[in-house]
């Protein structure tokens, strides 16, 4: 395991446990990101966490450089703006974030990198701010796990999509045998593209996505 500047992986560990800890309500989800801000960057730093980069390296795949900066893309559960930085390094400027935690994205909003924050959770309810087919990507990093994002939110996710946009989702791999996406999440993403939703881009397995825990990288083309 890795020893990051706290020197306390105990603690970090702690933190994630209790985020995840079954039966919570969303609300108390978005507490403990709340009550998490200011350490968050320092406990799920890139030595120990890969998501944002390998969102990052996702949408930059998805879209050349020469169309990066017009693509609009919305960063689901933008948390402190990891997949924000990463994106804009690779000359995204066109950057939404969504994110329950008010603390969270005052972090984000420090860096100066998205043109428009939403302070809402993503479920299967419809954004009331968002109009149906606006982005080119809706990407989430670390953004799917018990009482987060649910599985019924893909819905959400296509309806803002653009036709021909892509939803990319990196997450743990083992959070897909939790019991909130277990037979309910790939299930959906199968549905989808059996009724012509969405094609399937890529799905792959990745090392070390969080310390030795592998990921899941999903990238699906609305159709
Ligand atoms: C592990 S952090 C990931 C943050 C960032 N994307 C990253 O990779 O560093 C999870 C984030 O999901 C947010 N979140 C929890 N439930 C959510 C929901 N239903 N919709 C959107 N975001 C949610 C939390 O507030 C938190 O900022």
């Amino acid at each position: 395991m890795n020893t990051d500047d706290t020197g306390n992986d105990k603690m970090v560990y702690d933190k994630i446990k209790n985020v995840l800890s079954p039966g919570q309500t969303k609300e108390e989800v978005k507490d403990i990101y709340n009550s998490w801000a200011d350490t968050y960057e320092i406990d799920l730093n890139p030595g120990r966490y890969q998501g944002p980069i390998q969102a990052a390296i996702e949408c930059c795949d998805v879209i050349p450089e020469a169309n990066r900066e017009v693509a609009l893309v919305l960063d689901v559960a933008a948390g402190t703006g990891f997949l924000g930085k990463e994106l804009q390094l690779k000359g995204f400027r066109n950057l939404h974030a969504l994110d329950p935690s008010t603390k969270m994205l005052e972090k984000a909003n420090t860096r100066n990198i998205y043109q428009k924050v939403i302070n809402d959770f993503m479920s299967e309810e419809p954004l009331i701010q968002v109009e149906a087919d606006t982005y080119d990507i809706v990407a989430s990093s670390g953004g799917m796990g018990q009482g987060h994002i649910p599985a019924s939110a893909l819905w959400e996710m296509l309806r803002i999509t653009r036709k021909g946009g892509f939803i990319i989702l990196v997450m743990r791999e083992e959070y897909l045998r939790h019991p909130e996406y277990d037979g309910i999440l790939e299930v959906l993403m199968e549905n989808m593209e059996e009724t012509g939703k969405w094609k399937t881009i890529k799905k792959r397995i990745i090392p070390k996505y969080f310390e030795e825990k592998e990921g899941a990288v999903f990238v699906f083309e609305k159709a």
